[in-house]
């Protein structure tokens, strides 16, 4: 049986091989770039293709984790400003205070870099969502006066 509201395991199992799938895309792009940099055109390809591969799969797993039917693009904005004010907010500052601990300047001052980024991500995020929220308030509207309609054939339908 599937429960997508509950902590479970396989959630949790699923973020994770989210994560990773994400992350042999980009290594994998990465790695492309290295063997074409090296003029290893034929691996370059190889890995590029394999990327393209990466991203289905970890689709795959946003199905699970975000199911289609359960999302509009309001909703797809409040999620995005939500993991991009967690990466500004708290993640980054934790990972660059750890970072100047260990007296890793590169990877603080990515870190910085980072923290900026996101914020911005964040507040675009924010100005589409509220440029947007009369043209969703309409859309709903136009949603509802459909169900409504479908409604009305149905019974029609049913008393027919
Ligand atoms: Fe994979
Ligand atoms: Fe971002």
């Amino acid at each position: 049986m599937q429960n997508n509201n509950a902590p479970s395991a396989t959630l949790k199992n699923l973020e994770s091989a989210l994560a990773g799938e994400s992350m042999a895309n980009i290594k994998y792009q990465y790695f492309a770039q290295i063997c074409r940099a090296h003029g290893d055109e034929t691996t370059a390809r190889v890995f590029e293709a394999t990327a393209k591969q990466e991203v289905q799969h970890a689709f795959g797993h946003m199905d699970l984790l975000f199911p289609k039917t359960k999302l509009d693009p309001a909703k797809c904005l409040e999620l995005a400003i939500e993991g991009e004010t967690y990466e500004y907010t708290e993640m980054y500052p934790a990972f660059r205070h750890t970072a100047i601990e260990e007296q890793h300047s590169h990877a603080a001052n990515e870190f910085s870099e980072q923290i900026d980024e996101s914020k911005e991500h964040a507040e675009q995020f924010k100005l589409v969502l509220e440029k947007a929220s009369k043209r969703f308030a309409a859309l709903t509207k136009v949603e509802e006066r459909h169900a409504n309609h479908y409604r009305e054939a149905l019974k029609t339908v049913k008393t027919s």
